[in-house]
């Protein structure tokens, strides 16, 4: 079993510990945070990701899982230093170094024993990062140390499952030995190691969350262009999966992609290009056309509709997709500001990401059910994939709406089922 330092405390670090600690290694944690330390060490992660709080209960329980409030405490008795910090980034100017260069130099500041230790970022960082800015930080504390990096792909709402169950598991490595403990450190997966170096684990990742969104993004404009020809996009969709070269997954069209990642990640990676002299022109596009998309559920409404000024429109699902409170890059956000510009009242609901979509948009009247969110309402779009929602029926609709219009914005309803009610899809 290893001892391990979990660096950053977000939904990746958290469950990447939470995980390791149930695999039996021992894990010490430390955040900045310390709100965010206080919430953990009680057993109350600060953000809803499905099974975590259990989980991290009861390692905590088992002092197998250690918050502690200082890079040393976590990093003296650790032999793998997990570095798990956010890296965001603007547009046009790409990733922001800043976080994880704090935590790398706290890192070697906090390095006192002459312990050889093996320094793993998990954080997603554009390639070349780990050698240029993690590597010289290391070498000013004449230590010896091991270097790796191990993207994550964890899909928010389900990060814990599928840090327990990775389907694969990319080790960027700086020698063999790297591997071979890192391969010990997740012996317990049953999948296959990619091992590689570290430049190509970091392009990996940022080659992964591009090719996902291209594949949305394709998906949505392939059903707009359905809509114009009068065809039906799972139709299409059904016979186009039948390729062998195409795999028919993460093709569901809508309203377009959110969340922390997959706009971000576009985005570094296409500034980190323009720096590099190379123009990404199919991934600008990627986010041009994600940029708009939304904006056909609100036309659809508009067909029903007409003039949207005075009319009550509700918006399901505030979070970025279902089965998370996470509402950064939303398209629940600019739906309801566009719906507010044309003058519409806008009434919204989330099983979770009510209370921080209101500091985004707080011209919304939150409420809290679904049928609240209906009732009287003279149109509706479904913006998050929650399962509440795909149960929802045709009777739920005629009964509480004022006019039964429901814009399907993550086909999640069966149209069949939908008789009496006024159903459009995107495609
Ligand atoms: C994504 C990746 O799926 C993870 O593998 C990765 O680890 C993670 O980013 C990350 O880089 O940390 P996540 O952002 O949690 O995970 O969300 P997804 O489930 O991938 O969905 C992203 C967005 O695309 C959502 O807004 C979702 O509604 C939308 N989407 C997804 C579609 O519109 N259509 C699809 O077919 C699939």
């Amino acid at each position: 079993m290893a001892t391990v330092a979990i660096i950053g405390l977000g939904p990746v670090g958290l469950a990447t510990g939470v995980a390791l600690a149930a695999q039996g290694h021992r894990v010490f944690a430390c955040d900045i945070d310390a709100d965010r330390r206080a919430q953990i060490v009680r057993g109350r992660p600060p953000f809803y990701e499905k099974g975590i709080e259990t989980a991290l209960r009861k390692v905590l329980r088992l002092k197998r899982f250690s918050v502690v409030n200082t890079m040393e405490e976590a990093v003296g008795p650790s032999e793998i230093v997990f570095l798990c910090v956010g890296t965001p980034s603007k547009p046009n100017e790409g990733m922001d170094e800043g976080p994880l260069r704090e935590a790398v130099k706290s890192l070697a500041t906090a390095w006192r024993d002459s312990k050889r230790r093996t320094v793993v970022v998990k954080s997603t960082v554009v390639p070349g990062t780990t050698d240029n800015l993690v590597r010289p930080i290391l070498e000013t504390t004449n230590r010896t140390y091991r270097l790796a990096v191990n993207p994550e792909f964890l899909r928010e709402g389900h990060a814990l499952a599928d840090a327990l169950r990775p389907d694969r598991i990319v080790l960027g490595v700086d020698g063999a030995a790297t591997a071979r403990i890192l391969k010990a450190l997740y012996r317990s997966a049953r999948c296959p190691v990619f091992v590689t170096d570290l430049r190509t684990a970091e392009a990996v990742k940022y080659a992964t969350n591009a090719f996902l969104a291209t594949k949305v993004a394709f998906a949505n404009e392939l059903a707009n262009l359905c809509q114009a020809f009068g065809v039906s996009y799972d139709e299409v969709h059904r016979g186009m999966g039948l390729d062998p070269r195409i795999n028919p997954r993460f093709l569901v069209p809508g309203v377009g992609f959110g969340g922390s990642c997959f706009p971000k990640d576009v985005q570094a990676l296409v500034a980190a290009g323009r720096k590099h002299g190379v123009e990404s022109r199919v991934l600008d596009a990627v986010l041009a056309q994600n940029e708009v998309q939304y904006l056909r559920s609100i036309a659809l409404l508009e067909e029903e509709l007409g003039d949207l000024r005075g009319k009550r429109i509700a918006v399901l699902g505030l979070a970025f997709k279902g089965e998370t409170d996470d509402v950064r890059e939303t398209r629940a956000v600019p739906i309801a500001r566009t719906l507010l510009s044309k003058g519409a009242v806008v009434v919204g609901y989330d099983p979770l990401a009510g209370p921080s979509f209101s500091r985004l948009v707080p011209e919304v009247k939150v409420v809290r059910s679904a049928k609240e969110a209906l009732a009287g309402a003279h149109g509706a779009i479904l913006q998050a994939e929650w399962p509440a929602f795909s149960r929802l029926t045709a009777k739920d609709f005629l009964a509480t709406m004022a006019t039964p219009v429901v814009v399907d914005g993550r086909r999640i309803l069966d149209p069949k089922k939908m008789r009496g009610v006024r159903f459009r899809r995107i495609g």
